[in-house]
């Protein structure tokens, strides 16, 4: 099972650029820029990734970006994790960047996109890595602020797929952004959020209703809601679910208690992401060996949460087609491995 999972074809729509951030760059880069870290060493910095809930997360992953200062150092991040994706048979990817991070240090938005954006373009030249970019407004900041980074990614807006929320769920509910989401959407772009992480269910409902998402980003506090649940089976509303994120940030106490297969049981088009991988102790694979290990899913079921992801993605039907396609060489030619 190991190897079909390490060579199963896989879509990741939930993976946050700056959660790759590897200890081993993030001392190079404070190096080359000048920054001292709160760290001497990089076992002391892995020693320092235990959490007890999202926001401990945050305070750790908010001081890790400040070594993020050139174009370059954007670049180097993006590449490193196209390199973990190359490994991990990711075929297509799409990625959050939390501008306002930046931006309120004083690094231009410009430096952020260019970095990123020129990585993923390699990537898919000379890595075959087909990729979105998706720009999160942080909700423990104000409304004013996510308009003002919306205006600043106008330039940009034909490498932008769609806007996501993320940082703090617990006091900054949907609601606070509705006025900027209406905006992104009257500009062409999608809209998804992270709802039901750590919050409650009425968070899904309202990124649903009030935002007009796309997609929910974890969303596995659904469970609390009965009617909730059927009616993500009925819409075939995508859930981006971080199994490993989940577990290091005490969402569930453990990965066999997680409710990830339960959801896909029941027709629910659940995803498996990284969402942070430098930080969670993993990427793709490592998060889809954690569900098998702990909850034994079926290959019909592994291969159905490749397909969900493709379904779920931002990529057009004629891309789906090729995506699906591999998907579907890869199950006649292992579906039957011994
Ligand atoms: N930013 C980075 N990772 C996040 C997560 N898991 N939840 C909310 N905001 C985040
Ligand atoms: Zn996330």
């Amino acid at each position: 099972m190991e190897v079909f999972i390490r060579r199963l074809p896989k879509v990741e729509l939930h993976l946050h650029i700056e959660g790759s951030l590897e200890p081993e760059l993030m001392f190079e880069m404070a190096e080359r820029n000048g920054i001292s870290l709160p760290y001497s060493t990089i076992e002391e910095a892995r020693n320092a990734y235990q959490f007890e809930d999202l926001q401990s997360f945050l305070n750790i992953y908010y001081q890790g970006a400040n070594v993020l200062v050139t174009e370059r150092d954007f670049f180097d991040l993006t590449w490193a994790y196209l390199l973990r994706c190359k490994a991990d048979n990711v075929i297509h990817t799409e990625i959050f960047f939390d501008p306002q991070t930046h931006t309120a240090r004083g690094i231009a938005f410009d430096t952020v996109i260019n970095g990123i954006f020129h990585a993923l373009r390699q990537g898919e030249k000379e890595l075959g890595i087909t990729s979105k970019l998706i720009m999160c407004f942080l909700r423990h900041l104000s409304e004013e602020e996510a308009l003002e980074t919306l205006a600043q990614a106008e330039p940009h807006l034909n490498r932008i797929v769609a806007v996501g929320l993320d940082s703090s769920e617990i006091g900054h509910p949907p609601a606070k952004f509705q006025r900027v989401f209406t905006k992104a959407l009257a500009m062409g772009l999608k809209t998804v959020a992270h709802a039901g992480e750590e919050g409650p269910a009425s968070n899904i409902w309202d990124a649903m209703n009030l935002l007009n998402v796309s997609r929910i980003d974890h969303g596995v506090q659904c469970t609390e809601d009965p009617v909730l649940v059927a009616d993500l089976a009925k819409s075939r509303m995508p859930l981006t679910v971080c199994p490993l994120s989940n577990i290091k940030l005490r969402v569930f106490d453990s990965m066999s208690d997680h409710n990830i297969l339960t959801l896909l049981d029941q027709g629910l088009c659940v995803t498996i992401n990284s969402d942070d991988p430098a930080f969670f102790g993993g990427y793709m694979t490592d998060n889809f060996l954690a569900v098998n290990n702990a909850l034994h899913p079926s290959r019909s079921q592994l291969v159905q949460l490749t397909r969900n992801a493709i379904e779920a993605s931002f990529i057009s039907d004629e891309e789906a087609n090729t995506l699906n396609a591999a998907l579907d060489e890869f199950w006649a030619n292992h579906g039957n491995d011994a």
